[in-house]
């Protein structure tokens, strides 16, 4: 499906070639580009912050897709909306003020999203309909590029779905999408795929041509 964004995660990207790794996905068919933020606390990982973002920024003609993988997340709203992300997402299971935090990301100029980890049910975002613009469901523990996709969490793309109805709400689907998994939680209602290791496997800064076929391929 030709309306289906392909968010190609810069997590699984050469980290000493951002600039050039960027570039090369969007001119390969990349519609977003998907930043993954962890802190080493919500997450057992480390990797960048607004700075990083900024600097990527220039290289970005599309949409800069910012998944936040920290708590607490208020704190850093205004720098990331600075850093010119065009999306924020923040994980539902980041606080106790999840209403709060979406409001902040949008009176930050940002676009708001929310994030939901595998063992969180889809009812937990039901009274954040109205003030987000995507959902985004985890379809690994994140933390990590290159896990194997929980195949449960198709049935949360399909009843979010069902909830979300007419709303311009996108859903994301992050973890383990490759062209066997893709059209599953396509199917199942999902508009924007987040892929790391399917996109960046095979390719290199030298020779970026697999991007292109690994994107046409999900
Ligand atoms: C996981 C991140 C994902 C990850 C996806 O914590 O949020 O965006 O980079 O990587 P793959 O596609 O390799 O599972
Ligand atoms: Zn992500």
């Amino acid at each position: 499906d030709r309306s289906i964004k392909i968010a190609p995660s810069i997590l699984s990207a050469d980290f000493a070639a951002f600039g050039q790794e960027i570039e090369a996905i969007e001119a390969q068919g990349a519609d977003w580009v998907h930043v993954d933020v962890m802190d080493g606390h919500f997450v057992p990982n480390l990797t960048f912050g607004p700075a990083m973002c900024k600097a990527i920024r220039p290289h970005i003609t599309t949409v800069m897709d910012v998944h936040l993988m920290i708590s607490p997340v208020d704190p850093y709203i205004e720098a990331f909306a600075e850093a010119g992300a065009d999306i924020i997402t923040a994980h539902v299971e980041a606080g106790p003020h999840i209403h709060r935090t979406l409001q902040a990301i949008r009176g930050a100029g940002a676009k708001a999203g929310v994030a939901l980890n595998p063992g969180t049910p889809a009812e937990h975002v039901a009274h954040l309909l109205d003030m987000i613009d995507l959902v985004c469901v985890m379809t690994v523990n994140p933390g990590f590029g290159g896990q194997k996709f929980i195949h449960s969490q198709v049935e949360k793309v399909r009843r979010l779905r069902e909830m979300i109805g007419d709303r311009p709400v996108h859903i994301e689907v992050d973890g383990g999408v490759d062209p066997s998994t893709a059209p599953l939680v396509a199917a199942a209602g999902a508009d924007a795929l987040v892929a790391g290791s399917a996109v960046f496997k095979g390719g290199s800064v030298g020779d970026p041509a697999p991007y292109g076929r690994n994107i046409r391929a999900i």
